[in-house]
């Protein structure tokens, strides 16, 4: 049977818009004037731009529960300043007890990366997924492309999770007590489940360690 595409037009989204705000109103009257007073949401997402990755529906969340920043190939890098930006203020403001990172199988980015592909700016971007790429190559190149694209998804999730570890906006929070632990997921655009790649790291020194047993039992981990 072919997929079916919903065609939707520019004034539906006003439509959609009002309809929503309404359905949520009259399940609980006060959602939007309680929202409006402050957000204190527990968890920080750090996902792929992707339209098919949207956060708050594929773990069931309300507005006012996830602090969401989304990048292309959900990228943490030294001196993004939007990023991090988003990473400090989730930390020492809000308080998030948990900071997510979670890739896709079958990213865009990562694809691009894994080619070569030359598509402008993005390559810039993407470069940091081609140093990962590089750096696991002998890993990598035996697989059959698909293969390599989703090993490769995996392996910048687990990167990216680390990077975020080694901010000094979470060294500083680990380093004063404040309980944050860092998550690295991938879901799956097939099946619209979530894997749990790398366990929790919850403090500095279980970074390493933790990073390095992922990296080891990468190579079993059944396909996408
Ligand atoms: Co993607």
């Amino acid at each position: 049977m072919a997929p079916v595409v919903r065609r939707i037009t520019y004034p539906d989204l006003f439509e959609n818009n009002r309809r929503w705000a309404q359905g949520v109103l009259q399940k609980d009257p006060e959602f939007f004037r309680r929202l409006s007073r402050q957000q204190s949401p527990r968890f920080l997402w750090i996902g792929c731009a992707d339209s098919r990755v949207p956060a708050n529906e594929i773990v069931g969340l309300l507005p006012g529960e996830i602090f969401v920043h989304r990048n292309v190939a959900n990228l943490v890098v030294d001196g993004d300043l939007n990023c991090l930006s988003v990473l400090q203020f989730a930390v020492e403001v809000l308080k998030v007890e948990h900071i997510i990172v979670c890739g896709h199988y079958g990213c865009g980015g990562v694809q691009a990366a894994w080619r070569g592909a030359a598509l402008g700016l993005i390559d810039d971007w993407i470069r940091h997924v081609k140093a990962i790429a590089a750096d696991h190559r002998d890993r990598l190149t035996p697989l059959a492309e698909n293969d390599a694209v989703d090993r490769l998804c995996e392996l910048n999730v687990l990167h990216q999770a680390v990077n975020v570890c080694r901010t000094s906006i979470v060294q500083g929070a680990w380093a004063r007590g404040q309980e944050v632990a860092v998550h690295a997921w991938i879901y799956g655009l097939h099946d619209g489940l979530i894997r749990d790649l790398e366990g929790t790291i919850a403090q500095a020194d279980q970074v390493d360690r933790m990073h390095q047993k992922a990296l080891d039992e990468l190579p079993s981990r059944p396909n996408g």
